[in-house]
């Protein structure tokens, strides 16, 4: 497997949404539509380039993130990478990704939320670097928000 991390386009949405649908399932269709069209949005998928030359019926795309750039500092609002590709790398690609993004364009920090029962993410964020910085209770409906902090400068 080889991946490209690139820009969404139009064309991406329906497998983004799918793979939203599959692991996370809390946005609608209509949310990375607007996603797209968004000048602060950062919006990118990874698409395996392997799959694009050895067959043309499959679907390519395996993971998305869409991230807010808000005056100095990256919220990232929501990744996932398809359950069949999870733990392969291709969270840590999309995160580095908007790492050096943000780092290039002069940002000082990436913000996120996760919820305290998603150990998976969780683990996954401290190795990509980030720290816990707090806390929100009853943040979702059924859980608690962890708030989490990667510096960039
Ligand atoms: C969280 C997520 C984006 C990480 O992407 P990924 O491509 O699977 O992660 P990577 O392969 O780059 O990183 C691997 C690390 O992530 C964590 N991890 C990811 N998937 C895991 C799994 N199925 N089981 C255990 N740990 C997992 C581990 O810390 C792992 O490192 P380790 O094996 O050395 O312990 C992905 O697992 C996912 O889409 N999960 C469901 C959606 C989700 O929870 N999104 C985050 C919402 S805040």
């Amino acid at each position: 497997m080889s991946y490209k991390i690139r820009k969404a386009e139009f064309t991406d949405i329906d497998a983004v949404w799918l793979i939203e649908q599959k692991t996370i399932g809390s946005w609608d269709y209509n949310q990375f539509l607007e996603e797209l069209n968004r000048d602060f949005s950062i919006f990118i998928v990874a698409e395996d380039e392997s799959i694009h030359k050895y067959d043309a019926t499959a679907y390519p795309i395996d993971g998305y993130a869409v991230a807010w750039r808000i005056a100095d500092e990256i919220q990232l609002n929501s990744i996932a990478v398809c359950n069949e590709r999870q733990n392969n790398g291709i969270g840590t690609l999309i995160v580095n990704y908007i790492k050096n993004m943000g780092y290039e364009s002069g940002a000082r920090c990436l913000l996120l939320e996760v919820r305290s029962k998603n150990a998976n993410a969780l683990n996954f964020y401290k190795k990509n670097g980030f720290e816990i910085t707090g806390k929100r209770k009853n943040y979702y409906k059924d859980d608690d928000a962890i708030l989490m902090e990667l510096k960039l400068r």
